[in-house]
């Protein structure tokens, strides 16, 4: 399941890292993606719940029992994770969770690291404009960004790191096109729907309608 969504959510990578941190890392399979492509010398499995980090152990020494010392796991809250900086560029992918609590884990990660040799690989669900301007507000800037489809599900991937220089826009900068339509559709009607109810996501419609549409 969803292994389309995961191997598009890799080829964006344009470089090979020495270390990657699959955070919130469920099944694995983000990281396993990177192993088997090797985009990553060394991995990084987290996730909070103790019982998903011991049926990944288990499943990473069926498949991977000569490379068990480059594939580490740990049960951790993933704001927590410390990055070493030892010049070496790193990855940490945050993938699958809601658009706040990535915001939540990047504030964890960006207090305690220095991340002027790390790139970010994230994929949140709903709250895009949110995590952009958060994104924003901190200083990133965009590597690259991709909408990809998988089945009837779309997914907006943001490539991130601080060092570019191309700005992050708030509503996406590349994604709007003809097959795209649908689906900027469905999240213009959320922020329509959520605007009625209270007065701050009047601006994030507007920024939405007038992207797509050419309308303020
Ligand atoms: C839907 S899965 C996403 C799996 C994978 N990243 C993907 O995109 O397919 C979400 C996972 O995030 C984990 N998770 C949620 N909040 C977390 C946090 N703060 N730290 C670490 N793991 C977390 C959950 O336990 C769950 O396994």
């Amino acid at each position: 399941m969803h292994n389309n969504r995961i191997s598009k959510l890799i080829s964006i990578l344009n470089k090979n890292y020495q270390e990657a941190w699959d955070t919130c890392c469920d099944h694995g399979k983000i990281g396993i993606e990177i192993f088997r492509k090797n985009r990553a010398k060394n991995i990084y499995f987290i996730d909070i719940v103790p019982s998903i980090i011991e049926k990944l152990r288990a499943t990473l020494d069926y498949h991977f029992p000569n490379s068990t010392n480059k594939l580490n796991s740990q049960v951790l809250d993933a704001s927590k994770i410390k990055v070493l900086n030892d010049g070496n560029i790193k990855l940490i992918c945050i993938c699958g969770v809601g658009g706040k609590e990535t915001i939540e884990i990047l504030k964890g990660i960006i207090e305690n690291n220095d991340l002027s040799n790390v790139d970010f690989l994230l994929s949140p669900h709903y709250n895009l404009f949110e995590v952009r301007t958060y994104l924003i507000e901190e200083g990133f800037t965009s590597i690259d960004e991709q909408l990809i489809k998988d089945g009837k599900w779309f997914y907006e991937v943001l490539y991130v790191s601080k060092n570019g220089s191309n700005k992050i826009c708030n509503v996406g900068s590349n994604l709007h096109s003809k097959s795209s339509e649908d689906y900027f559709k469905k999240v213009l009607n959320h922020y329509l729907l959520k605007s009625r109810y209270d007065d701050n996501y009047q601006h994030i419609y507007q920024a939405y309608l007038s992207k797509i549409f050419g309308q303020s």
